[in-house]
This record gives structure tokens, sequence and C-alpha cells, in this order.
């Protein structure tokens, strides 16, 4: 009577097969799929009881307000929307070492310090690690509950007893395992299996868990994409490994905004946050070298001062490389098709890199006006004004279009001390009155004349020296 129904499940995108086969065709990776038994004997097997009965309630009914908890962190409440919601989950992903439990501890930490129950179980450590760690941060005193422990079970029946935690921090889901289903811990079916008891177990008692999760090499949340779909926000946490300064993203937040930033830096003594970003973008700046521009960004509601380093040399490839670091690259490919089209600039026999300084992502096309500027500064020997800032988005046509808050990002620019601003024509109405030198463009080919007469002033003056 009990046929065991076997499935084949991928191990990297989670699609399940009836048989084995050596390549996945939902994600088209090789050697992917692990047999793992049946989540529960469901659907067809089992006889639909009668269902229990529940009421229906008006969406104009009171709303019971999300109350929110924040953590004491700002940078980490900036990002979540203003502190944990009651019953809620968050994965938070990122590369191994790039600090995950550094930042959960210390989120522990801050909030069982406010007298809150703060629960920390480690799947990975042992109970002496996680206190060396601790101890590192100097919050050895923390009143923070830990425990070394991967099976769900024991772990929501532990945590039942008692005042319900307000936090609860499972590092990592992948070390997790339930009886429920039979299949090794770390694959798809057990991960997604204890990420949904726990979820359910956060709703019930309103508790608010964090999942640790890992990230594979192309960047997503290890096996458990699913896990993705079923919690309320998922963070990541990001950063260059030869840098100290580290980014959390909400990716997905049901609970508040997916475009604002943490930056945090990594120091010994654990993280510190930053709550002037800009500052630390621009510390290490090359200051009067050609092939670098300020760009006057916006992540969130922040404004964020960051630089753009390119450079365009003579390639010695029959194909030039483009190779782009922090943006886009199918913005560099339309803003080179752009300077070559409209701009007369000739790029076909360069190779291009672009990198965005400081190991910083950027997504906003606001930033194609600075890349621009970068690129030519580069390709003539121009330095630009270090004293600049740039920002405005090209269209195919060559023209420079205005961007989303304007008057933020002078301000931001302002307040650093830059002079000047490259801008769209439409920024200078926003603009409050003297604080920048504004300079506007209506097309990049003006931009692009401009760099190459200050490179050609340069030259002839070198060449006078000389
Ligand atoms: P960790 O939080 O263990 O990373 P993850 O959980 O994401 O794997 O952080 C590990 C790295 O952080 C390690 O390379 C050392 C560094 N680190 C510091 O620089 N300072 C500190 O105070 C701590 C605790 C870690
Ligand atoms: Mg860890």
């Amino acid at each position: 009577m009990s046929r065991r129904n076997q499935t084949f499940v991928c191990q990297n995108c989670g699609a399940a097969y009836g048989r084995w086969q050596g390549r996945c065709e939902a994600c088209g990776e090789w050697n992917t799929l692990v047999e793992e038994g049946a989540e529960r004997p469901m659907g067809p097997g089992r006889r639909p009881g009668k269902g229990r009965l529940f009421a229906l309630e008006p969406l104009s009914g009171g709303a019971e307000h999300a109350p929110r908890l924040p953590t004491g962190i700002a940078e980490f409440d900036r990002v979540t929307g203003g502190g944990f919601v009651r019953g809620s989950v968050l994965l938070l992903g990122g590369d191994p070492g790039i600090g995950k439990s550094t930042l959960v501890i210390q989120t522990a930490a801050a909030l069982a310090q406010r007298g809150e129950r703060a629960v920390y179980i480690s799947g990975e450590e042992a109970v002496a690690q996680v206190r060396l760690r601790a101890e590192r941060l100097g919050l050895r005193q923390a009143p923070v509950e830990l425990a070394a422990e991967t099976a769900v079970e024991d772990i929501i029946a532990t945590l039942s007893e008692g005042k319900t935690p307000r936090l609860i921090v499972i590092d990592s889901i992948q070390t997790m395992w339930t009886g429920m289903v039979e299949a090794a811990p770390g694959t798809v079916t057990q991960v997604r299996a204890s990420a949904q008891t726990l979820i359910r177990f956060a709703k019930r008692s309103g508790s608010t868990i964090i999942l640790v999760g890992h990230v594979t090499k192309d960047g997503q949340i290890a096996g458990p994409r699913v896990v993705e779909h079923m919690v309320d926000a998922v963070l990541s946490f990001e950063g260059e490994g030869s840098h100290q300064f580290r980014i959390l993203r909400a990716v997905k937040n049901r609970f508040g905004p997916t475009d604002e930033i943490g930056v945090f830096e990594m120091t010994g003594s654990g993280l510190r946050e930053v709550s002037n970003p800009s500052e630390l973008f621009l510390s290490e700046r090359d200051l009067g070298q050609p092939g670098t521009a300020v760009f006057a960004g916006i992540e969130g509601t922040r404004p964020l001062l960051v630089e753009i380093q390119a450079l365009v040399a003579p390639t010695s490839l029959g194909t030039p490389r483009r190779a782009v670091v922090g943006w886009d690259p199918s913005r560099l490919a339309m803003v080179l098709a752009v300077l070559e089209a409209h701009c007369g600039v000739r790029l076909g026999d360069h190779d291009v890199y672009l990198n965005v300084a400081g190991g910083l992502r950027i997504q906003e096309p606001a930033a194609d006006l600075a890349a621009a500027a970068a690129l030519v500064s580069s390709l003539a020997s121009a330095p630009l004004p270090a004293d600049a800032v740039y920002f405005g988005e090209v269209s195919l046509s060559g023209a420079v279009r205005p961007v989303a808050q304007a008057a933020a990002r002078l301000k931001e620019a302002a307040k650093l001390g830059f002079a000047r601003a490259v801008v769209p024509e439409a920024a200078r109405t926003e603009a409050s009155e003297g604080s920048l030198n504004l300079t506007d463009v209506g097309s990049l080919a003006s931009l692009v004349a401009d760099i190459a007469a200050r490179g050609n002033h340069d030259g002839k003056s070198r060449g006078q020296d000389g």
C-alpha cells in the first residue's frame, strides 16, 4: 500500500523530477539531481478529510497595527523599514566570511541589552566559538541565550517554553533538519521543510526569526531559492573581500522598502555603523587622475556619492575587452554606443574597464553621465575637475535626461565640499540658490567636447613646458 514516492530534486533550483537525469531541465545545471524522500503523503494519496471551518474577516476591519521592534542598530533598521515586525521571518544571505554571524549576534545582543528575549541558535559553531566571537565584540555580558542545535523540532519545543523570544536567530538554515521529511540535512527538501516549520512557529508565536543562508557562487541563496518565496524579507549582506565595508540590502521586503541600504564597516571589534557613507566611499580618492568622476547617487532615501573609475586603453586583442565592476554591463554598452554614434568617440580598438570604487554596486541610470565623463576623461587623458560631481541619464539619442531627487544629490555634494555639478538642464530649477556652481548639459556631445578641450589644453601646456 505505502508506495515510497521517490523524487529527484535539483539542488540548485529545487525543480523535482520523477526519475534521475544528468541535467536539470529547469536551470541547466549538470549533476545536481539528488534522490529525496517525498515530503509527506500528500495530494491524491491522502483522503481529503472534512476541512476545519475558519472565520473570514473584512479587509476594512481594525488592522492590527504591525508593531515594530527597532533593533537599535540604525543601519539595520533603515533596511528593514524601522525594525522587526512581530511574527516576521527574514532570510539573511551572503558569501561565507562576509560577516553574517557577526551582524546577527550584534543585533541579538543589542535587543537583549534592552531587555528583550533574544535567542541565538548556531548550527555551525559550538557554543564556545560563539562566546569567543562575542568576547571579541565586547558583548560577553549581553544576556543573549545560546545553543548549538540543528533539530528543528527540538528548537521549537524548547523555545515554546517560557517567555516568547522577540528574536530568534537560526545560523544557518542549511544546517537545520526536521524529522518531517526523509532527506539529508542541507538538501533542498530539508531546507524547505525546516524553513516552513520555523516560519509557522514565528507566525504562531509572534517571534521574529532571522534565518541565515549561504550564497552559492552565482549569488543565489544556496539551494533554497524556494525559501526566498516563503519568508517576509530577504536581506543580502555584501562586500568586497579586500574592503572593510559591508552593505546590507533588502532584496524583498513585505513590510518596508527594498531600495534602502545599510552601510557597515568591519573593524577588529565587529561591525560599526557608517551613518555617512559618502565620506567613506570618497575617502581614498585618486584626485586629479584622468578617468575618475564622482557620481552623486541616491540609494533609497539617502544620497550617496561614489567615485566611478574608467580605464580606456588601446587593445591588443582582436575583440576589445569590456569589463565592469559595480555597474550594469548593458548600461555600459549603451553609453559606449551613444559615445560612438553621437559624439564621435571611437572605442572600437580600445579595451574599456569601468569600476565603482569601494565595491559598491549601483543600479541607477543616473550614473550614465558620470560613467561617460570618466570614460572620455580616460580616453583623452584629461583629468576632470576634482571638485565636481556628475549625474544624469543618457538617452539613446545622446540627450541628457533629468533624474529624480536632484536637489538631494546637490545638497549632499555641497555638504561634502564639492563646488560644482555637471547636471541635466532640468536640475537647475530644482537646485536651491547658490549652493553649487551648476553646469547643465543638454547632450552628451557637449560634455565630450568640454572634456576633450581640457585634454587638448593640458596637452598643449605640457608641450610648451617641455
Ligand atoms: P562571520 O560573521 O563569521 O562571517 P559569516 O558568518 O558571514 O561567515 O565573519 C567572519 C569574518 O569577519 C572573518 O573573516 C573575520 C572578520 N571579523 C572581523 O574582522 N572582526 C570581528 O570583530 C569579527 C567578529 C570578525
Ligand atoms: Mg557564520
